[in-house]
């Protein structure tokens, strides 16, 4: 069996730029772990983990060979756990990336598990779970920026419609 790589972050909610990096990591390596984890820089979450899982599903729904799973703890733990043969990351600007390189360094002087940078196709670029949470907040449109499942959770979460 191909051993999968895991694509880490926080996804509060998962969007369109996410799912284009799982696509894009599915024909470059044949099998995806997308892994749900604590980014201590945020806090406070819109959804929980266990939210954020069940969104994830749907979103990448119909996919073969891509499984979802929360982790506690570390990156590097996580793709140990599952086999991982490296870690995937989209990166949509230079700034991702600088904060990404630093990652991706320190993690391999961890554990010698190695990043892959995948950039995210044009048109998902401006695309931020964060700026989704502000937007959806105040009942603005966000549909085509994430999968129907988001947008229908996000306006419960809010009490907007979708
Ligand atoms: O989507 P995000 O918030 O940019 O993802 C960041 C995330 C969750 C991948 C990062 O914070 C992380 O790896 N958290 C797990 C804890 C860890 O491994 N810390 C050491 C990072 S060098």
């Amino acid at each position: 069996m191909t051993a999968p790589v895991l694509i880490p972050g926080s996804f509060d909610p998962i969007h369109l730029g996410h799912v284009d990096v799982v696509d894009q990591a599915v024909e470059l390596f044949g099998a995806v772990v997308f892994g749900v984890l604590h980014n201590p820089d945020k806090p406070s979450g819109l959804f929980t983990p266990d939210e954020r899982v069940a969104l994830a599903e749907a979103s990448l729904a119909g996919r073969a060979n891509v499984s979802v799973r929360a982790f506690t703890g570390l990156a590097v733990q996580a793709a140990a756990d599952v086999g991982a043969h490296c870690i995937v990351k989209g990166l949509r600007t230079a700034d991702d990336y600088a904060v990404e390189q630093q990652m991706a360094q320190t993690n391999y002087s961890v554990t010698g598990i190695r990043t892959v940078f995948v950039p995210c196709r044009a048109e998902y670029a401006f695309i931020s779970s964060r700026f989704i949470r502000e937007i959806a907040a105040h009942g603005g449109t966000i549909g085509h920026m994430v999968a129907e499942p988001v947008a229908r959770a996000l306006a419960g979460k809010f009490g907007t419609s979708p």
